[in-house]
Formats: structure tokens, C-alpha cells, sequence
């Protein structure tokens, strides 16, 4: 039976792969073996069936015992325990969450749907260690796999508007206590029908900016307001999350060595779990609306094409539609008034699920067979 070993379970993304390899039985068959950095020879977690005590995560030689690898822990963990356990000649699957390992030589970008070809074919080389793309990446890649599917892109931007959860638990906490604050700062004037809009912000504003507004996380107030900075600087101007956008999704595609041009800016926003995106798409030719909408549709059993218009859109094209399920829902699809060659369309989808646990549950039931 499969030996895998489970690293960083009970952080956010790890709580979600767990949930969901429950919910589809996929711990049948398999032998896991839960690790931890803080509390080895604990009792490991309710699966529903015996699980050994919890294994140290640190212990090159307990790790070396699995035949695969899935950690959610982090960078710091990946940079810490990868190389040695590799040089202790180890052979085992990785699966990783973190970003540490994804632009490495030997390392495969994972998002079936998208690039089971990419995944197949490094299998067959003996390629072991494989990572979850960037969500906004992922995200994008499911809504928009038709197109990329017949190489009908020939340069593209996105615009994002990403979720508390991209920047983790405590951020998402924040964010809501944030929401409280200035909820708090004028509840006797929101309960007034006749206090005056401009005095209550007012005060909503110089509650944002005060000494005591909760920051500790964000480092700048984003109820209220938006972040138009993910992660850290490039040389380019770019932040790191721009970036991942053309460089994750060009190897995700295979298609280093003639990339497509895909570049945008990021921002952070005041939504708990789903990231959107606005696309400008510039196509190889001038192809019908129609044609495009069946092709992205087509696509993956999870994409959604969503009507252009203002009641469907408002109903399926939300975080407040779409959290907590694998939908991806693309809509807006228009051509843009510079010509036939260029459409704009807007996708939502959940960052915790296709944008980090989902890969990772499918790249794992890819290696079981
Ligand atoms: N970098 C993403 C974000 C999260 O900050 O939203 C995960 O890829």
C-alpha cells in the first residue's frame, strides 16, 4: 500500500485538502502517516479509521519512509527539509503547496485539467516532485483552458482582486475585524435614519487611519479600501505575484521556450476566499463570441460560462456565489471596442480549492493510479 506522509494538515490549506480527500474517500488504499514540526508522538487526526501517532516532520530518516510527500507547511519547511531528504537519497513523490520549488528544472507545475499532457509526460520521465501553482494562476488557467487549449492567445493581461485567504488565516481574521472596526466607529449614526452619509464617512475614514485600526497583518487598512500590492518586488516593477503570472502559467502550458506575453497588476481586496480576475485578451484572429463561449465551456467539467448580462452575472459571477465550491465561473465575455481580437472576461473562483488544495488532492490520486 501507498505510503504517504501528510506535512502542514492542520493550516489552512492542509484543513481544506483533508476535507476534501475525506469528502471523495481518498485516504482509501492509502497508508498515511500524518506529520508535525511541534508535536510528534500525539495522536494523529479523526479520519475516520486508525492512523499512527504523529511522526516528526523534521526527521529526515521517518520521512524517507514514505513513498510520497504532501505538505502544505510552507516555503521555509520545503527549503528546510527538501534538498537533505533528496540527499539522503530519497526517491519518493513530492507535493508541495508552497511556490518554493515550482520554477525549479526539476520540478513539475500541477493543474490537470489544464496540463494532464505536461504532468503525463514528466511521469514517464521519472520526474518526482511536483508543486500547486500560484492560485490566481491556477484560477485563471480553469477559466480560460479553452483557449489556451487551441493556442488562440496571443497576449494577454489580467487585472486581479484577490482574497484575504492568498496572504493566510491571520489576514482573514484581520480583514473581518478590520470590517467590525469601522462598523463599530458608527453604529449610532448607521442606526440614525437622519445622520447625515458624509459625516459617517468621516468618521469611517479617520477610523481607518487611526492609531488603533487592527493593521498588525495587512499593514494597511483594506476594509474600506484595496491593496494594489501582492508579495514581494521584482527588478521589472512587476510584484512577485504579477509576475507568476506569465512565468507559472507559460510552464504549467509547457510552453517555456515560446512563452505567451501575460502580465496585469494585482490587488488584494476585501473578499475572504475567492480571487477574481478581469482579463484583456488579445486573439490570434477574430473568432464569434459564440465560438469562444463553447470552447471555454467545453474546456473542464468545473468552468462555467456565465451570460453577459447583469442578472446572471450578479447571481454566478461573485465570492458570495462561488466560495466553498469548484465552480469557475467565466463571464463577461465581450469583444472589446479596440476590435475582433480582443475580449475581456471576468472569472471568481475559490483560491483555497482549485487555487491550492484541489491540484494536490488530484496530483496524488494521478500518482495511486
Ligand atoms: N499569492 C497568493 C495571494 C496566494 O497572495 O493571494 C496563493 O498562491
Amino acid at each position: 500500500m501507498l505510503k504517504v506522509g501528510f506535512v502542514g494538515w492542520r493550516g489552512m490549506v492542509g484543513s481544506v485538502l483533508m476535507q476534501r480527500m475525506l469528502a471523495d474517500n481518498d485516504y482509501e488504499g492509502l497508508e498515511p502517516v500524518f506529520f508535525s514540526t511541534s508535536q510528534a508522538g500525539q495522536p494523529g487526526p479523526d479520519i475516520g479509521r486508525e492512523v499512527p501517532a504523529l511522526a516528526d516532520a523534521k526527521d529526515i530518516n521517518a520521512l524517507a519512509e514514505m513513498d510520497v510527500i504532501v505538505t502544505c507547511q510552507g516555503g521555509d519547511y520545503t527549503g528546510e527539509v527538501y534538498q537533505p531528504l533528496r540527499d539522503s537519497g530519497w526517491n519518493g513523490y513530492w507535493i508541495d503547496a508552497a511556490s518554493k520549488l515550482r520554477m525549479a528544472d526539476d520540478a513539475t507545475i500541477v493543474l490537470d485539467p489544464v496540463n494532464r499532457d505536461v504532468i503525463d509526460a514528466e511521469l514517464e520521465k521519472g520526474t518526482k516532485t511536483f508543486c500547486g501553482g500560484n492560485c490566481t494562476v491556477s484560477l485563471m488557467l480553469m477559466g480560460l483552458g479553452g483557449l489556451f487549449e487551441r493556442d488562440l492567445i496571443e497576449w494577454m493581461s489580467a487585472m486581479t482582486y484577490q482574497a484575504a485567504s492568498g496572504s493566510g488565516a491571520q489576514h482573514m481574521r484581520e480583514l473581518l475585524n478590520q470590517m467590525g472596526a469601522l462598523h463599530a466607529a458608527v453604529k449610532p449614526q448607521l442606526d440614525t435614519p437622519s445622520s447625515a452619509i458624509l459625516d459617517i464617512d468621516r468618521d469611517v475614514t479617520a477610523t481607518m487611519r487611526g492609531a488603533d485600526f487592527p493593521v498588525e497583518q495587512f499593514g494597511y487598512p483594506l476594509a474600506g479600501s484595496a491593496l494594489p500590492w501582492i508579495d514581494s518586488p521584482m527588478e521589472s516593477g512587476q510584484s512577485k505575484e504579477e509576475w507568476k503570472a506569465g512565468a507559472e502559467s507559460n510552464k504549467i502550458l509547457g510552453r517555456q521556450d515560446h512563452p505567451i506575453p501575460m502580465d496585469g497588476l494585482c490587488v488584494r481586496i476585501g473578499s475572504m476566499r475567492c480571487h477574481a480576475q478581469a482579463f484583456t485578451i488579445k486573439l490570434k484572429r477574430d473568432i464569434p463570441t459564440a465560438e469562444i463561449e463553447q470552447m471555454l465551456a467545453d474546456h473542464n467539467e468545473w468552468v462555467k460560462v456565465v451570460p453577459n448580462d447583469k442578472d446572471a452575472t450578479l447571481e454566478h459571477l461573485t465570492a458570495a456565489a462561488v466560495s466553498g465550491t469548484l465552480t469557475v465561473p467565466v463571464g463577461r465575455i465581450r469583444k472589446l471596442a479596440m476590435g475582433g481580437e480582443y475580449l475581456t472576461a471576468y472569472t471568481v473562483g475559490d483560491q483555497l480549492l482549485w487555487g491550492a488544495a484541489e491540484p494536490l488532492k488530484r496530483m496524488l490520486a494521478i500518482i495511486r493510479g
